[in-house]
């Protein structure tokens, strides 16, 4: 087993049983995005993929209590040419994809403003939920720009073409958590005082499913959001089958028909 990496901006606490807490922690900045804060998700999102760990579910908030992120970090953006906010634009969706696609459930606890990139960030974790407080919008047209660090791809995929592209082209509008709960962007809401708590809830009950079946939905379900129904069907049926060479999925199994309590292994 590895000790989790030493990140820059990202708190990183055991929250025991399996459950960890993530806290992109650039408060006095409304944790805005900047390269290292991506870099540090991608690193979260690689040492998760590594399994050198025994972590089952991480939650992902934002410090203090104003925002989740509100935005990629619009200093070191107002610097860059065409060249380098192409490669900032394809460093954030690939570290974004690496956290994506870790196996790991991650759930986002958006705790305040999740503008810009701070949504493309929730976007990109396995479930939201939100404090009734929270905030979401992607404004980069105001400035000028477009968002870049996969936010359109995954914002159809969750609310459909018709409100993503309000969402986008119409910056000045933000939703409410429970509008973006009408709109199926956030899984559920909770008073903003309870947020953590609840969320850290609902991971420890992820937490002690057999995880290489969680392991297992969470890539049919990526890697059905590109393909096509057939090779989703294909990718299904190989994991379902993968399964069965596991101790674990015998035992639950069994222990259904023996009317018992499952003891998990992992394996
Ligand atoms: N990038 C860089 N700095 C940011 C930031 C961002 N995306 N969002 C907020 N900050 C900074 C502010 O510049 C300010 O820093 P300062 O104290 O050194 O001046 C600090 O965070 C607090 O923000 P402030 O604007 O004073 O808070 P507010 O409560 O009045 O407003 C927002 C909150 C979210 C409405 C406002 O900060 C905002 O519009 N942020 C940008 C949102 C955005 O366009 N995101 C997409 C970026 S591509």
């Amino acid at each position: 087993m590895q000790q989790p990496p030493t990140f820059t901006h990202l708190l990183f606490e055991n929250q025991d049983k399996g459950v960890w807490l993530a806290t992109i922690n650039r408060p006095d900045k409304l944790n805005a995005l900047n390269p290292d804060v991506f870099k540090d998700l991608g690193e979260l999102g690689a040492f998760l993929e590594s399994k050198e760990h025994s972590i089952r579910c991480v939650v992902l908030t934002g410090a203090g209590a104003k925002a989740f992120a509100a935005g990629a970090d619009i200093g070191p953006m107002a610097e860059m040419n065409s060249k380098l906010a192409e490669a900032f634009s394809r460093k954030a969706q690939e570290h974004l994809r690496t956290l994506e696609y870790c196996g790991v459930p991650v759930i986002a606890a958006v705790n305040g403003f999740a503008f810009g990139g701070g949504n493309e960030v929730a976007m990109a974790c396995t479930l939201r939920y939100a404090a009734d407080t929270a905030k979401f919008g992607q404004p980069e047209v105001k400035l000028g720009i477009i968002p870049g660090a996969g936010g359109h791809d995954r914002l159809i995929r969750l609310v459909g073409p018709g409100k993503a592209r309000e969402l986008i082209l119409r910056p000045e509008i933000f939703w409410t958590a429970e509008q973006a709960l009408a709109f199926g962007l956030v899984n559920g809401v909770f008073p903003a005082a309870d947020l953590l708590t609840k969320v850290i809830e609902i991971a420890h009950e992820i937490a002690t499913r057999p995880h290489l079946a969680i392991t297992a939905a969470i890539d049919v379900m990526n890697e059905g959001q590109g393909g096509s129904p057939c090779e989703v069907m294909e990718n299904e049926a190989r994991r379902f089958g993968d399964l069965f060479n596991t101790v674990d999925a015998h035992e639950g199994l069994s222990a259904f028909l023996e009317k018992r309590q499952p003891s998990y292994i992992g394996a």
